[in-house]
């Protein structure tokens, strides 16, 4: 049985206890000047909203795409703050029948944002009914049934569909194409991360001064989402063990403690490259292989482990498999493997 990845206690974990949601309820900046980073994402976004605010009309079908933890949920709340319209909020996996589908679009305002979060996981049947309502504001209804069943088109309210996916890979072609704004957001630089560890701190009101603040930064994976978590076990570990303030000295224990190690690395990181260099000679090896040695879903390493390994360049998806890179023997202090050369 493959382990899901549903622990909310892991570092790099997807899932998120009711706990955390309402502690990252409060770190979620409001305002598009209050998000850190993403300097392309926001200038496009910012043209577009202030060109739909100007019009007077909807803004334009927004796809967020990238990694977890990145900011894709907090930019839709963003955009409905921004145009200053209402929110609602579903994802693909929550969307099971027809009839949700039809009575949320019916009851739809002015231009308003719906947000639909893991847009790659919605069934075809009701992707295929979002297209009209998407295109023209305008939902098939069938009155009635069986021989006596009539289509009637209904009218429905110009709204702003926003959707956010960790796999643009998997939408289809005709559902891409009806967003008129893409917007990838890539892995945070560490001094992006530092502000964001700074500005939790200051609405959690926690002290910290700014090389603690870096210490966390540098560890979080590229990720405000980990930033974030990283922060609040830290602020435990200072209140139990230290002064209460996080300094550097104070992160770097805490973080000891924790098992976070100088790249943010949680245990499944590691077991990952060390498969591949034990088990498969450094690779390449196949995913689902991987997963099934490892004892994971495939789905989990693909969207939440691998991205990062490989924007670090720990890891290489080639076309043959997966590939531990030179720096991840490094960083294990493990000899590189003498490759033998290929008989034809
Ligand atoms: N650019 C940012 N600036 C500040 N905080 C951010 C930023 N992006 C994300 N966060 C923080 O990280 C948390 C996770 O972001 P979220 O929007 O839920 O990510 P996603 O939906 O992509 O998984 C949020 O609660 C927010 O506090
Ligand atoms: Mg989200």
């Amino acid at each position: 049985m493959p382990r899901t990845h549903d622990d909310p206690d892991r570092l790099v974990s997807a899932a998120r206890s009711e706990d955390e949601n309402s502690f990252e309820l409060k770190l979620r900046p409001r305002r598009l000047k209050e998000f850190i980073g993403q300097e392309k994402a926001k200038e496009q976004l910012a043209i577009a909203l202030e060109a739909a605010r100007s019009r007077g009309e909807a803004l334009d079908h927004v796809l967020l795409f990238g990694p977890p933890g990145l900011g894709k949920t907090t930019l839709a709340t963003i955009i409905a703050n921004e145009l200053d319209v209402g929110f609602q909020q579903t994802s693909g996996p929550a969307l099971q029948i027809q009839g949700d589908l039809t009575a949320i679009l019916t009851n739809l305002r002015d231009r308003q944002v719906l947000f639909l979060d893991e847009i790659h996981r919605l069934q075809p049947v009701l992707e295929e009914k979002l297209y009209t309502a998407l295109e023209d504001y305008k939902l098939d209804i069938i009155i009635g049934q069986g021989p006596a069943a009539r289509t009637h088109v209904m009218d429905i309210r110009p709204f702003t569909f926003v959707a956010a996916t960790t796999r643009p890979g998997l939408l289809s072609s005709p559902l891409r194409s009806r967003f008129g704004i893409l917007l990838r957001l890539e892995f945070y630089t560490d001094d992006q991360l530092r502000y964001v560890v700074e500005r939790s701190a200051e609405v959690l009101q926690i002290p910290i001064d700014q090389d603690g603040a870096a210490e966390i930064a540098m560890r979080s994976r590229g990720t405000p989402r980990i930033a974030n978590r990283l922060l609040r076990r830290v602020r435990d570990y200072a209140q139990v063990r230290g002064s209460g303030r996080i300094d550097r000295a104070t992160a770097e224990q805490a973080l000891k403690i924790l098992e976070v190690d100088a790249h943010g690395f949680d245990e499944l990181d590691r077991r990952l490259l060390l498969t591949i260099i034990e088990k498969y000679d450094g690779g390449p090896v196949g995913l689902n292989t991987l997963a099934a040695t490892l004892a994971e879903e495939q789905d989990a390493l693909e969207e939440v482990y691998e991205p990062f390994l490989i924007q670090i360049g720990f890891l290489d998806r080639t076309p043959r498999g997966r590939v531990a890179t030179r720096l991840a023997y490094e960083h294990f202090g493990l000899p590189l493997p003498r490759k033998q050369t290929p008989l034809f």
